[in-house]
């Protein structure tokens, strides 16, 4: 049986382009599944786009997974929306005729931070990352291989929601599992940049 975009667990927008990449977009804390459309556009304008809206509700406003503190987040959850987003992922590759060697995910914030996840407990889903204001989200206690995977990481130095040695900690671990790590910072704080943006 051929599943409907409704069976797909996650409210999300699929845009169809005409490369074989797909572009897994990401929100941060508070966007929906529109907000990165445009970027992704602009990123690789012709590559598909799914972009999933987070499950979990802070205050109202959607997120990937949940958290205790800013910063400090429930690992239950996180590993089950993980699980979660993968299966998604999946589902999304069969439904839309997707190539599942060429996802790669574009992630904000928190958006990033599962993203981040998604490398560390399924390092086979996707060929590159680029992670914009992204932390370790957690200590996988084992090296996933992370051999053949591009990430793309970017920072804010005056980052007052992600301080710049979790970014550090997350690219120094990513390398260390293999990936091939660029980190670029910039001088300001959480928002994206238009030099940020030119770095994608
Ligand atoms: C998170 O919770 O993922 C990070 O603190 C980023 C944020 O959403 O503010």
């Amino acid at each position: 049986m051929i599943a409907s975009s409704d069976d797909l667990r996650f409210v999300h927008r699929y845009v169809k382009g005409s490369s074989p990449t797909t572009l897994l977009l990401l929100h941060g804390t508070g966007g929906d599944e529109n907000d990165l459309l445009p970027l992704g556009r602009q990123v690789l304008p012709e590559a598909h786009l799914l972009s999933p809206r987070g499950k979990v509700l802070e205050n109202g406003m959607p997120r990937f997974f949940k958290r205790l503190a800013m910063g400090v987040f429930d690992m239950e959850d996180l590993t089950q929306q993980t699980h979660a987003l993968a299966d998604f992922v999946e589902q999304a590759a069969d439904h839309y005729r997707l190539d599942r060697d060429e996802i790669v995910a574009l992630g904000y914030s928190n958006g990033a931070n599962i993203a981040a996840s998604l490398l560390l407990l399924h390092p086979n889903l996707l060929r590159r990352a680029a992670l914009l204001h992204a932390m370790l989200p957690f200590d996988p206690g084992e090296f996933p291989d992370l051999g053949g995977t591009l990430v793309l990481l970017t920072g804010g130095r005056q980052d007052p929601y992600i301080a710049a040695e979790q970014t550090q900690a997350l690219a120094d671990l990513l390398g260390r599992a293999g990936a091939d790590v660029t980190l670029e910072w910039q001088p300001g704080g959480h928002q994206l940049t238009h030099q940020e943006i030119e770095t994608l």
